[in-house]
């Protein structure tokens, strides 16, 4: 299955949509609203234009995974601005080929050249160390949810990013449903 990696087009919007619904539809621990998720990201000033991307394969496509700013704020209240990874999704039928694997480090070295040096997300701790994801706790960033240490991660995508970078994450107010933009 030959795959192409690209930036996700105004006419895909749809068909991503339907794509990360189906990707979560069996998941127990999802809300299943990830999809909406995806479409008040698209809108909000967290967006960045060029990490939202796609994996085409004969013409349809069959994943995506989207990244966005956000922000690790100190307790002197400094924020440093890193990038959240939510969600990653591929069509249940085409999982564990690759296609997931092959988003994410497109993105990453995606988000490198755009500036960014890190990424944070909460997701599952068998997936992510492969892509350089360790617990966010390791560099003193805390999540602000009741999410287990082992999922809670970070990765530096240009070494020594993280340095100096502390403090709790603060989602952009799309994450939870309010569409301040719209
Ligand atoms: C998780 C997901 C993005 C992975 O993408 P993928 O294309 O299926 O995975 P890849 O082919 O890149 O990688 C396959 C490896 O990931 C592992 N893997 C796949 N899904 C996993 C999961 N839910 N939890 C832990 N490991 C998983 C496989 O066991 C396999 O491991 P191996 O290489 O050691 O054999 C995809 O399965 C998916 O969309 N799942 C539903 C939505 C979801 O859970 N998104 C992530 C939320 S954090």
């Amino acid at each position: 299955m030959e795959l192409t990696i690209r930036e996700e087009r105004p006419d895909d919007c749809r068909t991503v949509g339907e794509l990360v619904e189906a990707a979560f539809r069996p998941l127990v621990f999802s809300d299943h609203t990830e999809h909406l998720l995806v479409a008040r990201l698209r809108r909000s000033e967290a967006f960045v234009p060029g990490l939202s991307l796609v994996a085409e394969a004969e013409g349809r496509l069959v994943g995506h995974v989207l990244l966005t700013r956000l922000e690790v704020v100190a307790e002197d209240r400094s924020a440093a601005t890193v990038l959240g990874v939510a969600p990653l999704s591929v069509l249940p039928g085409l999982q564990n080929r690759g296609i997931g694997s092959a988003l994410l480090r497109e993105a990453h070295r995606r988000a490198v050249r755009a500036g960014f040096g890190a990424a944070l997300l909460v997701g599952h701790a068998d997936y992510y160390p492969r892509f350089g994801y360790v617990p966010a706790s390791r560099f003193g960033i805390r999540f602000p949810f009741d999410a287990p240490d082992a999922c809670c991660l970070a990765a530096e995508l240009v070494p020594g990013s993280l340095g100096g970078v502390h403090g709790t994450v603060r989602y952009p107010a799309a994450f939870f449903g309010e569409t301040p933009e719209a």
